[in-house]
C-alpha cells in the first residue's frame, strides 16, 4: 500500500491546493475509527464535516450500495426508477413535506432552494420580474458555488471570483430586530439560514431566535430556508436543528419552545451517510408546484444508486437512535470540556448542541494554537480541525459510545495539558 508521505507527495504535486488538510493519510474507516496506510488508528473527530453520522462503512448502507449497485444506477430523469418515489415518501414523511426535489451535493440543493424561492416569489407573491431578494446572515457557509460565494463575507470565499450575483440583503445573525427591518422590503423572497452557524465556529443561536424568525418571515409573507445540510441528520440530537413537523421522537416535545417548520428545508451530507452524495430540498405543493419540467436538474439527481443508499442511511438514524445518543453524548461532552476549561487556561469558549461542538482556544484568531493543538491531538489518535483559526470543531460520528467518547475526552484533556505544560 501506499504510505502517508507518498499519498501526501501525490496530492501535493497533481492535486490543486484548495484546501489545507492536516498531515495525515486515511486509508480505511470502521465506525469512529479510521486508519491511516502505516495502520495508525483515529477517532474521527470531524465525521467528514457531519456528513458521516452513521459511522464509516456502515454495513447496513453498504450493504444497500452493493445490491443496488449490482442492478441498477442510473438512470436520469428522462425515465422514472423504481427506487426514487420510495425515496421521496420516505423523505417527505419523515420530515412532513409534501415533496421533495433531489439533488446530489449541498451547494447544488441551496442552488435549488434558491431558485424555487424566487421563482415562488415572482409568481406567488407578486415579487416584480428580477428584483426578487434573499435574506442571508453574516457568516454564513453555505456552499462554493458562484451564486453562492456571492453572499459570503468571507474574503478567501470570495475575493477575485466576481462578478458577483445580486440579490441577496445580509443581516447578522441571531439578530431579530435587523432580520426584521429587512423582510419590510417587498421584494423579499425568502430568508436563508444555519439553524447553528457550523463553518463560521458552531455558532449557536439564543433559544428562541430560530421560531421567531420563522414568525417574523410568515408576517412578511416570505419563505423561511432552514440549511439543514450541517445540523441535520441526528447531529444536533434532534433529527433537525429545528425540529419541526417532523416524526422523530428525538428533542421535539422536550422544547416546545423550539418548534420551527421550515418552509423549505435542504438536507444532504449525512443524508446517504458519507457513502455517495445526495441532497434534498423539501417544501409543501404550493411552493414546489412552480417547478415545472426542463426548469430545474441534475443528471445524477434522484438515480436508484444514491437514494437506495439514502433509504438505508435514514434506517440506520432511526434503528439506531442516533439524535438520542448525539443528545446524551453532547451533554457529556459539553460538560467534561466545561471541566477542562476550569482546570486549563487553553480553553476559552466551549458551545454547541448534540454532537456537533466547538472549543474556541484562548489566543489569537490569526494564531497557530488551534492547528498546533489539532496536530497533538492526532498524534495522541484523535482526528480534529481548526475552523477559523482559534476554534476547534468536534464532531465524531454519532454511533460514539460512552466508553469511547470518555476516551476521547481523556485524549482530549491529556493533549491540552500537556500543550499548555509544554509552553509552546
Ligand atoms: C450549512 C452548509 N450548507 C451547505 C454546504 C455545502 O455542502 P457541499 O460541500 O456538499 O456542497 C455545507 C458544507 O459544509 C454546509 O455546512
Amino acid at each position: 500500500m501506499i504510505s502517508t508521505k507518498e499519498a501526501i507527495t501525490l496530492e501535493n504535486k497533481y492535486g490543486a491546493h484548495n484546501y489545507h488538510p492536516l498531515p495525515v493519510v486515511l486509508a480505511r474507516g470502521e465506525g469512529v475509527y479510521v486508519w491511516d496506510p502505516e495502520g495508525n488508528r483515529y477517532f474521527d473527530f470531524l465525521s467528514a464535516y457531519s456528513a458521516v453520522n452513521q459511522g464509516h462503512c456502515h454495513p447496513h448502507i453498504i450493504k444497500a450500495l452493493k445490491d443496488q449497485a449490482e442492478t441498477l444506477t442510473l438512470t436520469s430523469r428522462a425515465f422514472y426508477n423504481n427506487v426514487l418515489g420510495e425515496f421521496e415518501k420516505h423523505l417527505a414523511e419523515t420530515f412532513g413535506f409534501d415533496k421533495v426535489l433531489p439533488m446530489n451535493t449541498g451547494a447544488e440543493a441551496v442552488e435549488t432552494a434558491i431558485k424555487v424561492c424566487r421563482k415562488w416569489a415572482y409568481e406567488k407573491k407578486g415579487v416584480h420580474e428580477n428584483e426578487a431578494k434573499i435574506v442571508v446572515c453574516n457568516n454564513n457557509f453555505h456552499g462554493r458555488t458562484t451564486t453562492i460565494i456571492s453572499f459570503s463575507n468571507d474574503s478567501d470565499a470570495s475575493k477575485n471570483f466576481g462578478p458577483y450575483t445580486p440579490g441577496f440583503i445580509k443581516v447578522e445573525y441571531n439578530n431579530l430586530d435587523e432580520l426584521e427591518l429587512a423582510l419590510q422590503d417587498e421584494s423579499v423572497a425568502g430568508f436563508l439560514v444555519e439553524p447553528i452557524q457550523g463553518e463560521a465556529g458552531v455558532m449557536v443561536p439564543d433559544q428562541d431566535y430560530l421560531r421567531k424568525a420563522a414568525e417574523l418571515c410568515k408576517k412578511y409573507n416570505v419563505l423561511f430556508i432552514a440549511d439543514e445540510i450541517q445540523t441535520g441528520i441526528a447531529r444536533t440530537g434532534s433529527l433537525l436543528a429545528v425540529c419541526g413537523n417532523c416524526t422523530c421522537e428525538a428533542a421535539c416535545e422536550r422544547q416546545p419552545n423550539t418548534y420551527v417548520r421550515p418552509d423549505i428545508l435542504v438536507l444532504g451530507k449525512a443524508l446517504s451517510g458519507g457513502v455517495y452524495p445526495v441532497s434534498a430540498v423539501l417544501t409543501d405543493d404550493d411552493i414546489m408546484d412552480v417547478i415545472k419540467p426542463g426548469q430545474h436538474g441534475s443528471t445524477y439527481g434522484g438515480n436508484p444508486l444514491g437514494t437506495k443508499v439514502a433509504i438505508a442511511a435514514m434506517e440506520v438514524v432511526h434503528d439506531e437512535k442516533l439524535a438520542q445518543n448525539a443528545r446524551y453524548l453532547g451533554e457529556i461532552f459539553r460538560e467534561e470540556m466545561e471541566q477542562l476549561k476550569s482546570e486549563c487556561s487553553l480553553v476559552n469558549v466551549v458551545r454547541g448542541k448534540g454532537l456537533l461542538n466547538a472549543v474556541e482556544i484562548n489566543d489569537s484568531t490569526d494564531s497557530s494554537t488551534a492547528w498546533d493543538l489539532c496536530m497533538k491531538l492526532k498524534e495522541n489518535g484523535l482526528l480534529a480541525k481548526p475552523t477559523h483559526g482559534n476554534i476547534i470543531r468536534f464532531a465524531p460520528p454519532l454511533v460514539m459510545t460512552e466508553k469511547q467518547l470518555r476516551e476521547c475526552v481523556a485524549i482530549i484533556r491529556k493533549t491540552f495539558l500537556e500543550y499548555e505544560q509544554s509552553g509552546e
